[in-house]
This record gives C-alpha cells, structure tokens and sequence, in this order.
C-alpha cells in the first residue's frame, strides 16, 4: 500500500475515534445521597455508587436508578455498606472493596466483585479505581459478631478528560494524605466532617491542606446526633487555616455538574 493511503486511513482513524468520544461524552455529576453515599455519573454515563446506605436518614426519598455501573464500598460498617449488596445483585454491577470485604459480600450473594486493597487499582466502568489508606477501623456486623472486614479504605476514581475524585471513606486526619494529593491530584475531595468517628470540621480542614483539592466537600455529618460537625465550622477551619480549598455544600438529592464544582 502507497504511503500516502496509510497516513490517509490513520488521519480518518484518528477523526472517527474522537468524534465518537466526544458523541459518547456527558458532563459528569455528583449527587449526594446523604451521610457518605454519593452517586457519581462519569463523562461516558457510567454510575458509580460510593457507600451506597441509600435508606439513612439524610438520604431523599425513593432513591432509584436507571442503572448501575460500579459499587464502591469503604469499609465494612454498616453505614457505608448500607444496602451495597442488594444493589450490587439487582443490577448485576460489579462491588469494588477490600479483598475480605468482597468475601463477606460473596456469603450473601454477591458475585461480582473486585477485590483491592491499599494502592490497588482497577479498571471498571472506564474508570480507574484506586484504593487508598483511611485511618479508621472495619468490621461487619452480623447479629452480634463483628466479621474482619480487612482494611477501611479511600478511593481516587480517575477517568480520561475528567476532574479525578477522592473519597475519603471514614477516617482521622493522617499526614500522608499529602502523598494521596501528590500521587493521584484530585481536584475535587469528599471530607467527613461529623467527629466522633471521623475528622472532625478542624482536622479536616487540615486534611484539606495535605491533600491540596481545589474543591472540598463535606459528608458524613448529621445523619446521628454524634455527628455534630457542621459545613459552617468547616468553612470558619478552612479560612482560619488560610485554605486555598473552596468548600461546597451539596444538598441531598440534588445533582451538580462537576464542572460547577471547579
Ligand atoms: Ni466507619
Ligand atoms: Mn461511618
């Protein structure tokens, strides 16, 4: 074949490949379902469910899905896995977890699953997944035993011409959040801010200062009476810390484009 006629069907390749990119393409959002659940909607319309109690108290009424892409599960206490495992059968979506959570999620039911641990990776839903440390603890309740439930986790979710997300799971501050911020740069962290079993509004403003997000958000407060830490306290933190982060209340329920997050 004469040169020319090659450079000529790669130069179409290449035309055709990013035409139906951008044809697939969607902004991507973020819905807060309450305490630590979100619903994130990636750029190729892929939904990923993060800590999915979808019935806590916070959480809007009747929460449904087209469908679900991916479940992302931090640890194994019962406010994060919430409803994971029902989900997770009904719309036959694979559960990304820690290798023991996986185990348990198996004993009830649960057959897709993909097990990591920390700095793991995978790829799922033309996302990468990344599981990052989170000082905290992980078991799972059944009746009144607590199962091992291997180690609580973050998770960065990377996908190619988006913002990259970190969910911090439940945790305390913990320096190397700085490392997570270097190694993976997410523009936009989601913080749990309530205290008693996380960071509180002043370590997570903190936190926000390792992990150098342009955008922070609060989660995991309100839904108990324990968790007494506020969006206001946190902003107060932020500006008292000389923050360069700018904090964003999400109502739950209410989707935002994650380009009105930047
Ligand atoms: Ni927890
Ligand atoms: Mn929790």
């Amino acid at each position: 074949m004469p040169n020319k006629n090659r450079i000529w069907i790669v130069l179409c390749g290449i035309v055709l490949l990013a035409a139906s990119r951008n044809a697939a393409a969607q902004e991507p959002a973020l819905t807060w379902l309450g305490h630590a659940a979100f619903e994130y909607t990636t750029r190729a319309g892929k939904v990923i469910l993060i800590d999915p109690w979808i019935t806590n108290p916070k959480a809007p009424k009747n929460v449904s899905f087209k469908h679900v892409d991916v479940i992302l599960v931090t640890h194994g206490h019962s406010d994060h896995v919430g409803e994971a495992f029902d989900l997770a059968k009904k719309y036959n979506a694979p559960l990304v977890a820690s290798y023991e959570l996986t185990l348990i999620a198996g004993k009830h039911g649960v057959k897709n699953v993909l097990p990591l641990n920390q700095s793991g990776s995978v790829d799922v839903a033309g996302v990468t997944v990344t599981a990052v440390e989170a000082v905290h603890s992980s078991g799972y309740s059944e009746g009144d035993t607590v199962i091992y439930a291997g180690a609580p986790l973050g998770f960065i979710i990377q996908e190619y011409g988006s913002a990259t997300l970190y969910h911090a799971g439940d945790t305390g501050v913990f320096e190397d959040m700085g490392i997570i911020g270097r190694l993976y740069q997410p523009q936009i962290a989601l913080l749990p801010i309530g205290g008693t079993f996380t960071m509180k509004p002043s370590e997570a403003a903190v936190a926000a200062g390792f992990i150098m997000a342009k955008t922070v958000i609060p989660m995991h407060y309100g839904t108990f009476p324990a968790l007494t830490g506020t969006p206001a306290e946190f902003q107060k933190e932020l500006i008292l810390k000389h923050s360069l982060a700018h904090m964003r209340e999400l109502k739950p329920g209410v989707e935002v484009k994650i380009k009105d997050l930047m």
